[in-house]
């Protein structure tokens, strides 16, 4: 089995929920605590062990290709006042130079589109997909959990949650065969279905281990849910030849596409950090003494 060494992460969207900031930033520039929501999904992945980075972005998404470039004049006075820890904080957001490409997506034609964009980049072997606006607090990070897992199936492999079936039509669902401990045998997916067909209560998260082979149904351009070209349909339609396994991986994932999401995330993720917590109990004391 080959190691995965290449992730894709879609970045075209327009991010209309979170106006007016996204007027002039890319939503994934907001920053979740001190860190820009971009920043997460990257450390995942090279926590994974990915090397190579490919960004679908849109017109507009300009800051997020500087974002991992150097910053000389920023760096050379940093390091003149002596700033090492700020400059350690810079080194993090940086990827080596030649490792980041950028591909535009001119229509927004769906995720499936985006992916259909990265073939040539992705050449022949299993690439990641990591869609930033799902975040996950967990003790591993969720991806090396797949690629971990992967090693052993060398099918597709979509990350799953078992989600309250009042929001199950937002998800891509699975249809689980059988489960073997966190790892879920899948006969079908379906994007968004109603409530009532959906087969499983195990929603797609956005982290996927994807065959080469799925790009011969994302070229077709079939349109799905939404009148849009879904990921979820062309791994369906390559199951029979490669297979599809669910994982359901350990930890919390936050919808920071939405911005009770992210706010949501935001506590989470402060309370996890040993320098804020402290302070985060405090407020939400107070907080629940000024609501009273
Ligand atoms: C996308 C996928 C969907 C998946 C979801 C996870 O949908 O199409 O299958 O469940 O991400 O976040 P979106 O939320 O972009 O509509």
């Amino acid at each position: 089995m080959t190691k995965v060494r290449k992730a894709v992460f879609p970045v075209a969207g327009l991010g209309t929920r979170f106006l007016p900031a996204t007027k002039s930033i890319p939503k994934e520039m907001l920053p979740l605590v001190d860190r820009p929501l971009i920043q997460y999904a990257v450390d995942e992945a090279r926590a994974a062990g990915i090397e190579e980075f490919l960004f679908i972005t849109s017109p507009g998404k300009a800051a997020l290709e500087s974002y991992f470039g150097a910053v000389p004049l920023l760096e050379h006075q940093l390091a003149q006042a002596g700033k090492a820890s700020a400059l350690e904080t810079l080194a993090m957001a940086r990827l080596p130079e030649g490792c980041a490409s950028f591909i535009r997506q001119d229509s927004p034609l769906g995720l499936g589109h985006a992916i259909a964009l990265a073939e040539r980049w992705v050449g022949d072997d299993a690439f990641a997909v990591i869609l930033p606006d799902d975040v996950v607090l967990s003790e591993t990070p969720a991806l090396a959990q797949m690629v971990e897992a992967h090693r052993r199936l060398g099918c597709h492999m979509v990350a799953t949650e078992h989600v309250p079936a009042d929001r199950i039509s937002a998800y891509g669902v699975v249809d689980i065969e059988q489960a073997y401990g966190s790892v879920q045998r899948v006969r079908g997916l379906v994007e968004k279905p109603a409530a009532h067909e959906a087969p499983s209560a195990f929603g797609i998260v956005g982290r996927y281990i994807l065959q080469p082979s799925v790009f011969a149904h994302l070229r077709k351009g079939t349109r799905g849910s939404g009148g849009e070209i879904q990921l979820t349909d062309a791994i369906a339609a390559d199951l029979a030849q490669t297979g599809v396994a669910g994982f359901a991986f350990e930890g919390t994932r936050y919808d920071c596409g939405s911005v009770p999401g992210f706010v949501d995330a935001t506590v989470a993720f402060a309370q996890a950090r040993a320098d804020i917590a402290p302070k985060l109990a405090q407020a939400a004391k107070d907080h629940v003494y000024k609501a009273a």
